[in-house]
């Protein structure tokens, strides 16, 4: 470091010999250019990156902040139980079931755009007996509109021995000739806003339901009465 800068005061000390000697620096300087211009390069287009993202992140904090996303909702429509018998064969007791059920899904924001990665629910009857689980098709939505998912839970359900639970329940549900049964519902999904995607929310939604005895015309001529779901933990 020390020698070329001797060298340089050198160079201004005998001008004469100033112009056959630069030449020869500038040659040093043109060969270390290309490198030393390619590292300026990436700083400059680092710098201009760095200055972008952190633009676009404050825009997108801004925008997060000012219109802070809003819950989903959800509601049950319309829900059938076409079968709903308790058998009993020895010991041994079941439940069959058929239950059709509508669900809508509500995206109240004015800004986002909803994309649901996974949906998941779960049925159970009188929080005792677990029934079965379907997985619901993935699907996107527009801000501020309502999508409508039916869906199916059908089979049978072996209660477990020595459980009274399960049939003191259905009796005296069968008498007040409606039967309650528990949705739970478990969602992934992501907020859209243009291009930009929200980390995961992951909410849990739990809908009772007090469905018609399928045996009971007075109950079925009722009907059923859509609720509004729980929805917890949209975070
Ligand atoms: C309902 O269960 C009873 C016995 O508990 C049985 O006799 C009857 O056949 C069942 N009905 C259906 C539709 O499965
Ligand atoms: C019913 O259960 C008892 C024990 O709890 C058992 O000894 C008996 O064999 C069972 N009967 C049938 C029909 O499964
Ligand atoms: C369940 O009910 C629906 C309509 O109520 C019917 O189409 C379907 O075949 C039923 N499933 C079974 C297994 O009975
Ligand atoms: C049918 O349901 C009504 C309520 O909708 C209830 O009052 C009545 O006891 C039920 N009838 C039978 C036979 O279970």
């Amino acid at each position: 470091m020390a020698e070329p800068k001797q060298q340089q005061e050198a160079y201004l000390n005998q001008p004469y010999y100033g112009p056959t000697v630069l030449p020869a620096g500038a040659e040093s300087s043109r060969a270390s250019r290309p490198t030393l211009d390619g590292y300026s390069l990436i700083c400059f287009f680092f710098k201009i990156f760095t200055t972008i993202l952190i633009v676009v992140g404050i825009v997108v904090l801004a925008l997060w902040l000012i219109y802070q996303p809003q819950s989903i909702k959800v509601y049950a429509d319309t829900a059938v139980l076409s079968v709903f018998n308790l058998s009993n064969s020895g010991n041994h007791s079941s439940l069959t079931y058929n239950l059709t059920l509508t669900l809508s899904f509500r995206n109240p924001n004015r800004k986002y755009d909803t994309n649901y990665e996974r949906l998941n629910a779960d049925a159970s009857y009188s929080n005792h007996l677990h029934l079965s689980s379907v997985a619901l098709p993935r699907f996107r939505q527009n801000r501020k509109s309502t999508t409508l998912v039916s869906t199916r839970f059908e089979g049978r359900a072996e209660v477990p021995p020595g459980d009274q639970r399960v049939e003191e329940a259905f009796g005296r549900e069968r008498d007040e000739g409606f039967f309650g049964i528990r949705i739970r519902m478990y969602a992934t999904l992501r907020l859209k806003m243009v291009v930009v995607q929200s980390v995961k929310f992951k909410p849990d939604v739990d809908c009772y339901l007090r469905i018609p005895s399928p045996t009971n015309a007075t109950s079925l001529t009722a009907g059923f009465h859509s609720v509004e779901c729980d929805v917890y933990n949209f975070s």
